[in-house]
């Protein structure tokens, strides 16, 4: 059963310590916040000083999609304000390996994130080393955006490639953020996501719960690529 990570971006931000803890009753495993800058994607959110404050209006684990760039300037401040997992995209780090071990120094687990266009073996030589590979599903920026199906050959060759570690490596979680509804929820998890990020899904979803469960219990019987 996958885990959920209910994003914020579709909540009402005038509102994101009530919307948190609705997704914590509604049974959510994480809270995703997205951070965006304007320059690595055309839309603007939020900064460290709203992480603090949802740390201290929930007790879900708060991970960080940073979709900006030199995220590495930033690492420090988001740790301190209560995030327990950092995700920086591939597409914004030169020397990612550096960013990876900048983000375990901080003490946070380390996310790398691709977008669309980019190939799973963008993380070939770094997969080990990394606590969440994520495959982004859209292209990243705006919520409410339609599922990209390419991604499931992405999450499948990804899934392949972690399960083909060597004993000893760290082994990282796979996660699908954009566009993750009832509806193809039970496919990325066959592909192998063991996270599914939704935003619209569960905040514009007349029951939370219900959507939760469903995103959660969508690909029971279904048997792994
Ligand atoms: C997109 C963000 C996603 C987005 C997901 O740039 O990274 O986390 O909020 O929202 P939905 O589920 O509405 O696509
Ligand atoms: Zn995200």
């Amino acid at each position: 059963m996958p885990t959920v990570s209910a994003s914020i971006l579709a909540a009402d931000f005038a509102a994101l310590g009530a919307a948190a803890q609705a997704a914590a009753a509604a049974g959510a495993d994480l809270l995703h916040i997205d951070v965006m800058d304007g320059r690595f994607v055309p839309n603007i959110t939020v900064g460290p000083d709203v992480v603090r404050c949802l740390k201290r209006a929930t007790s879900l684990p708060l991970e960080v999609h940073l979709m900006i760039v030199e995220p590495w300037h930033h690492l420090d401040a988001f740790r301190a304000a209560g995030a327990s997992r950092l995700i920086v995209h591939v597409e914004a780090c030169p020397h990612l390996h550096r960013v990876v071990s900048a983000i375990r120094n901080a003490g946070a687990g380390a996310g790398v994130a691709l977008n669309p266009h980019t190939p799973p073996s963008a993380l070939d030589y770094i997969l080990g080393e990394l606590d969440l590979a994520l495959v982004m599903s859209v292209n990243p920026g705006f919520g409410g955006q339609d599922f990209i199906p390419s991604a499931l050959d992405k999450l499948s060759r990804l899934r392949r490639a972690i399960d083909a570690l060597p004993a000893g490596s760290r082994r990282p979680l796979l996660e699908v953020d954009g566009g993750v509804v009832l509806g193809n929820a039970a496919g990325a998890a066959r592909a192998g996501a063991d996270i599914l990020v939704a935003g619209t899904a569960l905040f514009c979803a007349p029951d939370m719960g219900a959507a939760v469960a469903a995103l959660k219990s969508a690909p029971e019987g279904s048997v792994r690529r």
